[in-house]
């Protein structure tokens, strides 16, 4: 922990009966207070000049390129404490794609921003854990790692593509110069000819039909697949070792769609990175990953490789997306889909989060959290269900 044990746990006092979300002055008051001082404390840290000593680490296992290990990120909301990300483990292998899968608001943007360290401060904290990274001589644990020397790392060896184009891109420059930028940047001693060679080139891999042109262009005068295509190049143009694509086709057509995932699926081989990719589809996911993690209210409840998650789901949460989705020659009446809601994450019951939803659940779901069981050395699931005795992590 890198403050006091458990502030951020301290519980707020009960809401008058019949409104769970009521707060009196004295209460906001109270939470203001806590998280401004929680607040300032960790922000003094992140500022804390340290030697590299502090925040190299060792790989759990050396094949991995990044390991999230026990992650917390919180939001310090005038509501109380949000808990986004609330203790995420999982890997990414080297040259391996690992889907990121959950309902909306489980926590895989915060996830990833955490490992970029891009998460909205000062609200937004990376309160303990460790995200390890992979640099083949040696490895850095990010979330201890001082903002200035964050910036090796963002951009020139994880790079990020978001999931609306039109936003990341800067409206006001051209395609070019967004381009060079990240060049002239991340390589020193690089000139702008090269630059520009450099960034005309990229825009030929991803598939631009004319470079020259589009280099000259700003973001409003490309279509939707051209600016996420741009946006892949720019996240290329340093040779990542690993590429974070958070919803990378939500904002496109079918078509599009299927050419942007061929793109990152020939890029990938092409610079053999890893992908982490973020998605609700699990169609996208079926098609791309070698791994997926399952996500819900900001924990992980089952990962494995996608044969495993697709034909042995185990957790009841990972069997209800899968009968959620639409499946081609099956006819249904009606498409399934998990009652109820995700549990506030202001407000997280100390049982299984999944527990009021869950159509399986038993005595023992009313116990604490259940703990990861083992089920064969890929897959994994958080659930009494599976719980033999002497199986739990
Ligand atoms: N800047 C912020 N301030 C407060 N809470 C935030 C902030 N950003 C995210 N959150 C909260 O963190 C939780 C996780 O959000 P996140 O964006 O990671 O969800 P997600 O899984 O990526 O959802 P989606 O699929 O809709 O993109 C949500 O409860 C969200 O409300
Ligand atoms: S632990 Fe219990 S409540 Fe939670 S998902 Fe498993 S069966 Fe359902
Ligand atoms: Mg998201």
């Amino acid at each position: 922990m890198l403050f006091g044990k458990n502030k951020q746990d301290k519980p707020q006092k009960a809401a008058p009966k019949g409104n769970a979300h009521y707060l009196t002055a004295k209460e906001s008051r109270e939470i203001a207070r806590s998280n401004a001082k929680v607040i300032r404390a960790l922000e003094k840290e992140k500022k804390r000049r340290i030697p590299e000593e502090e925040y190299l680490c060792e790989m759990a296992d050396p094949a991995n390129i990044v390991e999230f290990d026990d992650l917390h990120t919180y939001f310090f909301t005038d509501a109380g404490v949000s808990k986004a990300v609330d203790g995420v483990t999982f890997s990414i292998p080297k040259g391996a794609t690992v889907g990121v899968v959950g309902e909306s608001g489980c926590g895989k943007s915060v996830t990833s921003l955490s490992l970029m360290r891009l998460v909205q401060a000062p609200q937004g904290q990376i309160v303990s854990g460790s995200i390890r990274f992979n640099l083949g001589d040696k490895a850095y644990d990010i979330a201890k790692m001082p903002i200035d020397a964050m910036r090796n790392i963002r951009g020139k060896q994880i790079a990020m593509i978001f999931q609306e184009p039109m936003t990341s891109l800067n409206p006001v420059f051209r395609i070019g110069y967004q381009l060079d930028e990240m060049v002239l940047l991340h390589k020193p001693g690089c000139t702008k000819e090269e630059a520009k060679a450099h960034s005309i080139e990229m825009l030929k891999l991803v598939g631009i039909a004319a470079p020259e042109r589009v280099y000259r262009c700003y973001p409003h005068e490309l279509s939707g697949g051209m600016r996420q295509r741009v946006m892949i190049a720019i996240a290329l143009s340093c040779d990542p070792r690993l590429i974070i694509a958070d919803e990378p086709t939500t904002a496109l057509d079918v078509t599009i769609q299927a050419q942007i995932l061929d793109l990152l699926r020939d890029i990938k081989d092409k610079i053999d990175g890893s992908i982490m990719l973020i998605t609700h589809d699990l169609g996208v996911i079926a098609e791309m990953a070698d791994y997926v993690v399952v996500m819900y209210a900001g924990r992980v409840i089952e990962s494995g490789t996608t044969e495993e998650i697709f034909h042995d789901p185990l957790h009841p949460y990972t069997v209800g997306l899968q009968k959620s989705k639409p499946v081609v020659k099956r006819k249904v009446d009606r498409l399934y889909n998990i009652p109820g809601q995700v549990p506030n994450p202001i407000d997280m019951p100390d049982y299984c989060y999944f527990k009021e939803r869950c159509d399986r659940c038993t005595a023992k779901c009313s116990g604490e959290y259940p703990h990861f069981v083992q089920v064969s050395p890929t897959h994994r699931v958080a659930c009494y269900l599976y719980d033999k005795e002497g199986d739990n992590d």
